[in-house]
This record gives C-alpha cells, structure tokens and sequence, in this order.
C-alpha cells in the first residue's frame, strides 16, 4: 500500500504506529461520546490500526458489547489482534479486510466507528456507502477525518520541508489526508452514501510534547516519513529537522511543544 497516494506502508510500521496514540486519544474519546455505544450493540471500527478508538471501547464495556475491528492492512491487525488476547478482552476481534468491501451482511451492526481511516481509502464513497450497508437501520455512526491542509500542521510542515528536495511522487500525503476536510465535501459524500442524517463539527485538539526533540523521536522512530526520507539525499537529513524545528518554534509554550491540529467530527444515525 505504500505507493498509494504516498501515504506510510501501514503494514511495516505497524509495530511502531502506537507511538502516535496518546497524541490521539481525545479524537477517539470524542468519537466514543458521539457513537454512545449501548448494552448488546454490535459495532464496527474501520481503518482501525492498532487498534483504536475500538480497544478503548472494549476495554469501558467488557462483556456489554461486541466490537469487530477491520483494516487493510495485515500488520495493523496483528498488532491490535494481540493486544486482544495479551488483556484477554471479551468481544472484540480484528479482521484484514478493505473499508470498501466489506464481508458482512446488510443491517448487521447498531454502530460504526472510524478514527482517521476514511480520507485514507482508496474510495472513500464507497467506504462510506459499506458503513450505510452494514449498519441496521437507525444505527449511530461516529468518523473523524482530517481538516484542511493548513490545520493539519505537522503534515505541512514536513510537506513544505520534502516538497523542493524530493521528486512529486514522494511528497508527504497532505492532498490524500486532508481531501475531505474543505467545508461541504463529507457533507456531499454522507449524502450520495445514503448516510443522509448527520452533523459535522470542526474540532481543535493539541500534538503535546515535552519538548521538540520528543516530537522528532516520535516522527523518525515511528517511520512515518520513512518513504520521504528514503527519497532524500543524505546529507540533507539534519537539514530537515532544522527547518521543522524553526515551524515548531511558534507553539512552544512554557517549555512544551503544543501543536493544535483540526479535524471533522462526523456522527449521525442511518
Ligand atoms: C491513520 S491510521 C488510523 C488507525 C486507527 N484508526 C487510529 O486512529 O489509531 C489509518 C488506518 O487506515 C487503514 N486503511 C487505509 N486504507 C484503508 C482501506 N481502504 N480499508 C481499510 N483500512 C484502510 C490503514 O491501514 C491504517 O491502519
């Protein structure tokens, strides 16, 4: 999956991915607000990686509810299968499956759940018309999705670092990430999916690091511009953490770097 549309080889850097979650936590807890996951629901987390919001959710109503993880991507779902059966939690399983075509059947789940995997499809129409599928009538769904390119910080600054050092077909995923985020195209999308129901709220939430090189630990250990910096010449690496370092210089507040990112809460019911 690495080519497409440059976004990271999710399957090899699966291992690595949970560095990015705590930075991610209260999208997933604002998503889980939104779905209201209820006693005997069954529901559905797509593009869910390692694993999340669904572990979270499994591990808050163990035994109430059942929870079926899917995502492209074999590595993710290795990952999230284990941390399932490392905690021995009851009810939730994860499948390799694409958001697109998925193998259940019409009106099967009460809920549907997906943070940050929809901009990231392949078709994410037909991503979303899988969600009206499978959901029983009336089902709630919850999806957070990337905002517009220039509050998608973290991605634009390494966009605005790689894009004149880097040829075009290497460029960090900024028009992949943030295409649904421009006022009115989820609406539009929802709408054609069927999904006609629905209300979309612009979120800020904060990247929070001790410090600048925490922030750069995380991006180089986590791979996540591995096929950037695979494409650079060498003796431009350093070069590279500098530039990002002067973008971040603006958002360091009493010693943290705080990085505020938005994005769209999406929830309705079908
Ligand atoms: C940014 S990660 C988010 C993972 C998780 N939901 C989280 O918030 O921690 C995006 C995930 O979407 C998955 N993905 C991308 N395209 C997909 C598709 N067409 N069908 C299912 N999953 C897909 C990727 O494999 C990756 O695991």
């Amino acid at each position: 999956m690495s080519a497409k549309d440059n976004q990271p080889d999710w399957d090899k850097i699966a291992e690595k991915f949970d560095i990015w979650l705590p930075q991610l936590a209260t999208v997933g807890d604002a998503l889980l607000d939104e779905l209201d996951a209820q006693n005997g629901d069954h529901i559905i987390d797509l593009g869910s990686g390692t694993g999340e919001p669904a572990l979270t959710l499994a591990r808050k109503m163990a035994g109430q509810i059942r929870i079926t993880g899917v995502d492209a991507a074999e590595g993710m779902v290795k990952v999230a299968q284990k941390k399932v059966v490392d905690e021995k939690l009851p009810g939730i399983q994860f499948q390799t499956m694409p958001a697109e075509q998925l193998a259940f059947a019409d009106n099967s789940f009460d809920r549907a759940l997906c943070r940050f995997g929809v901009m990231l499809f392949e078709d994410p129409l037909q991503g979303l018309k899988e969600i009206h599928r499978v959901l029983k009538p009336g089902g709630r769904y919850a999806l957070a999705v990337w905002s517009t390119p220039e509050t998608m910080r973290t991605l634009l600054w390494s966009y605005d670092v790689f894009k004149d050092r880097i040829d075009a077909q290497y460029h960090p995923p900024l028009a992949k990430v943030t295409s649904l985020g421009a006022p009115g195209i989820m609406e539009d999308l929802l709408q054609e999916a069927g999904l006609n129901t629905f209300t979309v709220k612009s979120v800020t939430f904060h990247y929070e690091f001790e410090s600048f090189d925490k922030y750069w630990d995380a991006v180089e250990s986590s791979d996540i511009l591995k096929m950037q910096y695979d494409a650079l010449p060498e003796d431009q690496r350093s070069e590279i953490r500098d530039e990002v370092g002067r973008f971040a210089r603006d958002f360091i507040k009493e010693g943290n770097l705080v990085i505020p990112h938005d994005y769209l809460l999406v929830s309705g019911n079908k």
